[in-house]
């Protein structure tokens, strides 16, 4: 009888700027919240919602994509990798490609080892043989991967999702080069999206049921609970808007009357009108992120696009 496996998890010590940067970001002359407050249990079952909204067209476009080049990326990277997904979540984007790649180990990678828990016995029971790991890490702010979850067969680096569109471009440089310092023989798989149509680009995080504003606003509660500050999310008002120059959409939350915030050992006062900044999701052209891809030392990028040319699959040897 052959003996199955059960997921091995590792949590790394959480790198935390935590309460006292929230706060300092908080008192800067333009005050931010950090992208990773939308993730409370709540904000990430806003997010989910949101990739099913008609005006957000990421994640299915995304979706279509891989389903008609799933082979071509076997043909690309072969068989037995050691598969790296970055951001794994529920493990379901990278499930779809195991009948394809067959990958000799997974290892999940997200801010919670808590989090990928169940996801990744689900993913041992549809995979019994299929070595799995969780690794807890916020790798927004640099990726600390074990050599031992490296060896045994050549990485592939898997970034669905847009998810580097959320770093600046020096940003993206940064962790694009990190990860090519751990890629090679293997290569890269990350979904970018596209530069397009402002309208089509501002109704995908201004949507009509709100549910963009409310996981915008829901930032603040999170906050709250964080760093115990006073914020009234009805003081607020979700606003999303591109930036054709600096080809960004960004999102801030503005006061709508004056407001007061106070939390243990300090405040801040807002005007009307004054806008927290809370993320950008900075768009690409496909030849603009094929250089990028080769700036940070990869080969032979190819892009495969809808037919829309509004999102791209990029893979890429290191
Ligand atoms: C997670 N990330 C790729 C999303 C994006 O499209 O930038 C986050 C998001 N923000 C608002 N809607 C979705």
């Amino acid at each position: 009888m052959t003996e199955s496996r059960s997921p091995r998890f590792i949590q790394s010590p959480v790198a935390d700027g935590g309460p006292a940067a929230a706060r300092a970001a908080l008192l800067a002359p333009r005050p931010s919240i950090a992208p990773k407050y939308f993730y409370d249990p709540l904000g990430s079952k806003l997010f989910e919602a949101i990739t099913e909204l008609t005006e957000y067209y990421p994640t299915r476009t995304e979706a279509a994509i891989f389903a008609a080049h799933g082979e071509d990326l076997r043909k690309a990277f072969g068989q037995g990798t050691i598969l790296v997904d970055l951001g794994a979540g529920n493990c379901a984007k990278a499930a779809r490609l195991f009948p394809v790649l067959v990958p000799r180990r997974y290892v999940a990678v997200d801010v919670s080892v808590e989090f990928l828990r169940e996801a990744l016995r689900q993913v041992q029971r549809e995979q019994p043989q299929l070595e799995v790991v969780g690794l807890g890490q916020d790798f927004s702010a640099g990726l600390d991967l074990p050599a031992e979850l490296l060896e045994g067969g050549p990485p592939l680096f898997f970034y669905p999702g847009s998810s580097i569109g959320n770093f600046t471009r020096e940003e993206a440089f940064a962790f694009l080069h990190r990860i090519h310092e751990r890629a090679t023989g293997g290569g890269l798989v990350i979904g970018v999206d596209l530069v397009k149509p402002r309208p089509v680009l501002e109704a995908a995080y201004d949507d009509a049921l709100g549910v963009t504003a409310a996981f915008n606003l829901n930032a603040l509660r999170h906050l709250n609970a964080a760093i115990g500050s006073d914020f009234a999310p009805r003081q607020w008002r979700h606003v999303a808007f591109y930036d054709e120059a600096a080809s960004r959409i960004e999102m801030h939350l503005e006061a709508r009357e004056p407001v007061v915030v106070r939390w243990p050992g300090g405040e801040r006062r807002f005007f009307a009108g004054e806008r927290i900044h809370t993320e950008n999701s900075c768009k690409y052209t496909a030849s603009g992120f094929a250089s990028l891809l080769r700036d940070a030392g990869f080969r032979d990028p190819q892009a495969w696009t809808d037919e829309n040319g509004w999102f791209a699959v990029f893979h890429a040897a290191a």
